[in-house]
């Protein structure tokens, strides 16, 4: 009996100093990770106070460059739930004594999405953007998604909804990759709604692209037809052969396709020439026998 009143004591005690110790643990995680919304949307405001005007301007370098930020946007976007400085980390009050600008700025903010989205910034370092990036030609993860305005990916205005990719991408690699898409069957088919046909990403990829002599890349020779079967599975044989981006020009790609083209409009101006020269001497002839008749 004395046992079982000392062991169940024991077992209260134990139980208590365990929730209260959880509670304790969690408690300061808990305040951390929701601070009151409504003092951040006041600080917010603070900011908006200047920002949320349309004509506010700093001139840079030789550039303007606009300080506006749409406060609508903002709010609605996935991170207006945020204090303006989760990502403008050097900015504390005003005047912002010390605020970096520029290219620095640029950089250090992207550092801080990358802070935050760190599974992401994994995948994206091995990517031919992080590449690029490390050689100073500026893809930050901004420059696909927004700074002000990001959304969900489900959302149509999103930057990469599936139909508003190829612009997002086309920013960049704009002319003839831009211009050999938009002419694709696929191209006509997203940019005109399609959610089935392939976008840009779809083929490459998003966080993880890679250029076609990458032998991991999707686009790499050998694995364009596995690329093309996520879709088209019932390929035939040589379906995947052939050049993806090629425009009508001498010198590239497309170029049987250029000489092709010129064959076809030269054939058929040749065969509408000789067409009406034909007609032009017939009608002659008989204008001639006609005149002949007559002067009988
Ligand atoms: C009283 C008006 C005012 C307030 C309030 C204000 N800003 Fe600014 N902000 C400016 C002006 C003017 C500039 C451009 C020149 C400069 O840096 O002072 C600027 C520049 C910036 C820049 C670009 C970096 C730079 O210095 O050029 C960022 C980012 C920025 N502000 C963020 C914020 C954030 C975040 C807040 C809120 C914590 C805020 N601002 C509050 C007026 C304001
Ligand atoms: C999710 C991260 C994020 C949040 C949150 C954020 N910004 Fe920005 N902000 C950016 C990025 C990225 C850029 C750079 C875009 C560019 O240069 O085109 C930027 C640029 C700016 C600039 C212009 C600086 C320049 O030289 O181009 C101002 C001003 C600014 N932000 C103010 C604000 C204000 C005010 C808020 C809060 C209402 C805010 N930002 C919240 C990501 C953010
Ligand atoms: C070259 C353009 C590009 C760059 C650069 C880029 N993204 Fe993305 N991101 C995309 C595309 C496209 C999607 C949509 C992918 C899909 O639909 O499968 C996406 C999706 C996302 C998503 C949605 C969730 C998910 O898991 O797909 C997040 C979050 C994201 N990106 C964050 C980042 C971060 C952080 C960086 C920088 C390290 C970054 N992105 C750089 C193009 C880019
Ligand atoms: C303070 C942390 C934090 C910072 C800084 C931050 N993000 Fe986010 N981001 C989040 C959270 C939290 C979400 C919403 C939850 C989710 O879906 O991951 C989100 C959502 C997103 C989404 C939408 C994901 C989807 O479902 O499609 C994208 C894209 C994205 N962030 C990109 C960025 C970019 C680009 C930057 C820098 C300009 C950035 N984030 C900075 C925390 C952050
Ligand atoms: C901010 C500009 C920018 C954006 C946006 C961008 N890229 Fe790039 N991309 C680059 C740069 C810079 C390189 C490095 C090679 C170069 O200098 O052309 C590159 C490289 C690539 C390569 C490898 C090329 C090769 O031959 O090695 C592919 C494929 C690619 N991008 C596809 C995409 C796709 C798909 C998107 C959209 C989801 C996209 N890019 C968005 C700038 C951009
Ligand atoms: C994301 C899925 C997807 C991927 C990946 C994809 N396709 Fe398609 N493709 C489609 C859809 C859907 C259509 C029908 C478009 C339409 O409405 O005309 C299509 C149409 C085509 C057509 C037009 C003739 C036809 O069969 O309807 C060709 C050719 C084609 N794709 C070739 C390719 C090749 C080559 C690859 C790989 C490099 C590829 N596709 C990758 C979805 C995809
Ligand atoms: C149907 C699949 C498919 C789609 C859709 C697609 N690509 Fe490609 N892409 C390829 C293939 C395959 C290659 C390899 C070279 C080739 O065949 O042209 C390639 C090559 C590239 C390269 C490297 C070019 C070089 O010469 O090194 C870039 C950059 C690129 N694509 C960007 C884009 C962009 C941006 C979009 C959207 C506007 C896009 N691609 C849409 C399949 C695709």
């Amino acid at each position: 009996m004395k046992n079982r009143i000392l062991l169940s004591t024991l077992l209260g005690v134990l139980s208590w100093s365990m929730i209260i110790g959880l509670v304790l643990f969690w408690a300061p995680v808990q305040a951390q990770a929701l601070e009151d919304p409504k003092k951040v949307a006041e600080f917010n405001d603070g900011c908006l106070r200047c920002h949320g005007a349309v004509g506010l301007k700093l001139k840079y370098q030789g550039q303007i460059v606009s300080l506006y930020v749409n406060e609508n946007d903002f709010f609605e976007s996935q991170h207006g739930s945020n204090k303006c400085t989760t990502c403008h980390t050097d900015i504390v009050d005003y005047p912002h004594v010390g605020a970096m600008k520029g290219k620095e700025l640029e950089k250090a903010v992207n550092d801080n999405c990358q802070r935050c989205h760190a599974d992401i910034t994994k995948v994206y370092a091995k990517s031919a953007h992080a590449k690029a990036n490390a050689e100073g030609k500026a893809v930050y993860c901004w420059s696909c998604h927004g700074a002000h305005n990001i959304l969900k990916k489900e959302d149509e205005r999103a930057q990469d909804y599936i139909t508003n990719i190829p612009e997002s991408c086309g920013g960049c690699h704009n002319h003839k990759i831009l211009e050999s898409y938009e002419e694709s069957f696929h191209g006509k088919a997203v940019l005109s709604g399609s959610k089935k046909a392939a976008s840009c990403a779809s083929c490459h990829g998003s966080h993880d692209i890679l250029g076609p002599k990458d032998p991991q890349s999707p686009v790499a020779e050998k694995n364009v037809p596995a690329t093309c079967a996520k879709c088209h599975y019932k390929a035939e044989r040589n379906f995947a052969k052939g050049t993806e981006h090629w425009v009508f020009e001498r010198g590239g790609p497309g170029e049987p396709m250029y000489w092709t083209l010129k064959f076809m409009v030269w054939l058929t101006v040749s065969v509408i020439t000789i067409f009406f020269v034909h007609v032009e001497l017939d009608l002659y002839r008989r204008l001639k026998s006609l005149n002949r008749k007559d002067s009988h």
